[in-house]
C-alpha cells in the first residue's frame, strides 16, 4: 500500500506532480475558458462579491495566506484570511456580498465547519475547497471546488497543501474571468503556467537528495527559524509547522521584514535559519531578502537558502543552497514548499519518530 516508500508521507510527497495535475484536469473548456463544475454560485452572485474571507486551520490556513496574494492581485477583491477557530468568536463583518472560502482537506475539521455555519447564518456565501467528496464542509457550503489529491494518510499535510493552492489559484482566476477585470489576458497566461507546474514539481522532487542529507545531519538542532517575504512568508510558516509536528523541534516562521523588530535577537552562533528567496526578477523583494540573509549570517546563523534556478546572488551568504525551478512568484510555493516538507520528514525519521503518525495529533480534528 505504501508502494515501495518507507512512509505514506514520502509517497504523498512524491505524488504531488500527479495530484496537482489531477486538480487542474478538465478545468478549461474548448474556448479556453476556465470552468469549475462544482461552482454552484451564479456569475451574477460572484460579480456582486465585495469581500472574501478565507477560513482554515493549520496547513490549509497557510494555503489561504498564499491565496490572498494571488486572488487580490488577479481580482482586486479584498481578501482576509483568518484562522477558522478564531473566526466566529470575534463578531466578523459578514454580508450577503461576502464570499467565505473554507479550505479543508478532510472536510470534517470542526473549527472550519463552525466558521462556515456562522457565515451562513449571517447570509454570506460559502465556497469550500476540499479533498474529500461528500464530507460535511462541502455539504454545508454553497459551492465546492474539489482538489483531486487522492487520499492523504500521513497526518502531516503535503499533497493536500499543493492541491489546495492549485484550487485557490483556479478560484482566483475564475473570479477574475467572471468579473472581466483587466486581467483577462493574465488569466490565460497563468493557466498555461499552472499547467506547466507539475513538470516543475517533478523536477524539484528529483533534486531532494542533498536536502535529505542536510536534514539527517541536523539531529542536534533545538530550534530552527524560517524566513520569507511575500508568498515566502506563509511558506516559512508552513516549513516551521512541518518541523514542529514531525520532528518535535521548536520552529518559528517569520516575515523577513519583521526580523529587526524583534526576532533577530534570537540569532546566535550556528542557529539554523531557512530562507525562501523570491525570484531575482522581483529585485525589490529579492534584494531585501538577500540583505536579511547577510544580517543573520553576520550574527552566526547557519543559513539554509531556497532560491530559484540561476539565482547565484545568494550563494556567498548561503551555507546550504538549494535551487528550485523558476515559476512566477505567485506560483513559487508549488515548488519551494517541497524542500521544506522533505527536510522536516527526513529529520523526523533520522530522530527515530513515526513520520506518518506524529504524537498527540489526529489526521482530522473533529472537536473544537
Ligand atoms: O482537514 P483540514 O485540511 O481541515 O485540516 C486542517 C489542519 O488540521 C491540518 O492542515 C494540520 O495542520 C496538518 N496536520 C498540518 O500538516
Amino acid at each position: 500500500e505504501k508502494g515501495g516508500y518507507d512512509w505514506f508521507m514520502q509517497k504523498e510527497i512524491a505524488e504531488q506532480p500527479q495530484a496537482v495535475a489531477d486538480t487542474l484536469l478538465g478545468r478549461v473548456n474548448a474556448d479556453g475558458k476556465l470552468v469549475l463544475d462544482e461552482m454552484r454560485l451564479s456569475e451574477e452572485e460572484l460579480r456582486a462579491i465585495t469581500k472574501i474571507i478565507v477560513v482554515a486551520c493549520g496547513t490549509a490556513y497557510h494555503a489561504g495566506l498564499i491565496a490572498k496574494y494571488a486572488i487580490e492581485h488577479w481580482t482586486r477583491i479584498p481578501v482576509e484570511v483568518e484562522l477558522a477557530g478564531e473566526f466566529r468568536y470575534r463578531d466578523p463583518i459578514l454580508t450577503r456580498d461576502t464570499l467565505v472560502i473554507a479550505i479543508s482537506q478532510s472536510g470534517e475539521t470542526m473549527d472550519t465547519l463552525m466558521a462556515i455555519r456562522h457565515a451562513r447564518e449571517q447570509h454570506s456565501r460559502v465556497l469550500a475547497i476540499c479533498n474529500t467528496n461528500g464530507s460535511t464542509i462541502p455539504r454545508e457550503s454553497d459551492a465546492v471546488v474539489y482538489t483531486h489529491g487522492g487520499p492523504e494518510i500521513g497526518v502531516a499535510s503535503t499533497k493536500a497543501f499543493l492541491t489546495q493552492l492549485t484550487a485557490c489559484y483556479l478560484v482566483g482566476l475564475y473570479l477574475a474571468q467572471v468579473r472581466g477585470v483587466k486581467f483577462n489576458d493574465e488569466v490565460a497566461e497563468v493557466l498555461t503556467q499552472l499547467s506547466d507546474s507539475p513538470a516543475a514539481i517533478a523536477e524539484t522532487l528529483n533534486r531532494m537528495d542533498p536536502v535529505r542529507k542536510l536534514a539527517r545531519s541536523m539531529v542536534g538542532a533545538r530550534t530552527v527559524l524560517f524566513l520569507g517575504r511575500h508568498v515566502g512568508y506563509p511558506m516559512a510558516l508552513e516549513g516551521a509547522l512541518k518541523l514542529k509536528e514531525l520532528a518535535y523541534i521548536h520552529a518559528e516562521g517569520f516575515a523577513a521584514g519583521e526580523l529587526k523588530h524583534g526576532p533577530i535577537a534570537l540569532i546566535e552562533q550556528d542557529l539554523p535559519v531557512v530562507v525562501v528567496v523570491p525570484s531575482p526578477k522581483r529585485p525589490l523583494l529579492h534584494d531585501k531578502i538577500v540583505s536579511n540573509i547577510q544580517e543573520v549570517r553576520a550574527r552566526g546563523a547557519k543559513t539554509i537558502v531556497i532560491a530559484e534556478d540561476g539565482d547565484e546572488a545568494v550563494a556567498p551568504y548561503a551555507d546550504f543552497l538549494f535551487h528550485v525551478p523558476e515559476l512566477p512568484i505567485l506560483l513559487q510555493p508549488l515548488v519551494a514548499t517541497i524542500p521544506l516538507q522533505v527536510f522536516a520528514a527526513e529529520l523526523a525519521d533520522a530522530l527515530g519518530y513515526d513520520v506518518d503518525q506524529p504524537r498527540n495529533l489526529a489526521k482530522s480534528v473533529t472537536v473544537e
